[in-house]
């Protein structure tokens, strides 16, 4: 694992940014999986900067989200599919066919979620996956004791998820309490990861994944057995990091030696 601490929440979010689209310039055809969340906001964000500069382009890239509510049409505005396009696709020049999210519009659960593995494969598989980290150390929609194994399925929200996420819903709107999501077998076959982790709030998890047992308990340890993850977090969300000396010092000898 790549542990690069950086001061401010701007500074790790613009590194996110730097990272991919260091991974689209380089990839012919680029695959990336995307997350949802505040995490990832100010990545877009810089993303997007990135490309009215001229810096990236998205028309050769495809994207896959990891999850998605179960019961909100792609036009409310609480699903993911409509999060991506305000905070990301419709800034950029990605054709919109080539942005797929796991969503799922009759009761046919597992024909949607083995079409979404299949759709996966046949672009060749996830060449970069973003994730964010939630508070219980859930990946994607992986919530804790999900299997290390899993696959793309229907996962019932943890109560914990659910108070998290309540803050981007209406007080009268009705916030699903399931969701389909990419397991965490399906987000392992990536080639490469990055894990953004923000704030005070996010230190506990953050910890446990880098430094945890490897733990059903919290999925995202299993990050732990990837041969390219990243983990890019500010000062704050390293707070609880029991080797955090060590990581600085061991980003420092990467750029000095460029190994
Ligand atoms: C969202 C997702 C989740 C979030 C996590 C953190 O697509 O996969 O795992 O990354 O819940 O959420 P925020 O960033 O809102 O704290």
């Amino acid at each position: 694992m790549r542990i690069v601490i950086l001061p401010t929440e701007v500074e790790a979010s613009n590194f996110a940014a730097e990272f991919i689209t260091e991974f689209i310039n380089n990839n012919k055809n680029p695959v990336v999986g995307l997350a949802t969340g505040g995490s990832v906001v100010m990545t877009y964000e810089a993303l997007i900067s990135k490309h009215q500069l001229g810096q990236v382009s998205f028309q050769e890239t495809t994207t896959f989200n990891l999850d998605e509510y179960l019961g909100l049409a792609p036009n409310h505005a609480q699903s993911y599919r409509s999060y991506m396009n305000r905070t990301l696709f419709d800034h950029i020049d990605i054709d919109p066919c080539n942005t797929y999210v796991p969503e799922c519009f009759d009761d046919n659960f597992d024909s949607a979620c083995s079409s979404y593995e299949n759709e996966i494969n046949k672009r060749g598989g996830i060449g970069l996956q973003l994730l964010g980290v939630g508070s219980n150390g859930h990946i994607g929609f992986n919530e804790p004791t999900s299997s290390f194994q899993s696959r793309t399925r229907v996962k019932t929200l943890t109560k914990s998820t659910l108070t998290q996420n309540a803050r981007f819903f209406e007080a009268s709107e009705n916030q699903p309490s399931l969701a389909i999501t990419m397991g965490i077998g399906t987000i392992m076959e990536a080639e490469n990861i990055l894990l953004i982790g923000l704030g005070k709030h996010k230190s506990k998890a953050v910890a446990d994944v880098i430094e945890g047992p490897l733990s059903a308990f919290c999925p995202g340890s299993i990050l732990q057995n990837h041969p390219n993850a990243t983990i890019v977090i500010d000062k704050l969300a390293a707070s609880d990091l029991e080797l955090y000396d060590y990581y600085i010092q061991t980003e420092k000898m990467k750029s000095k030696y460029n190994c």
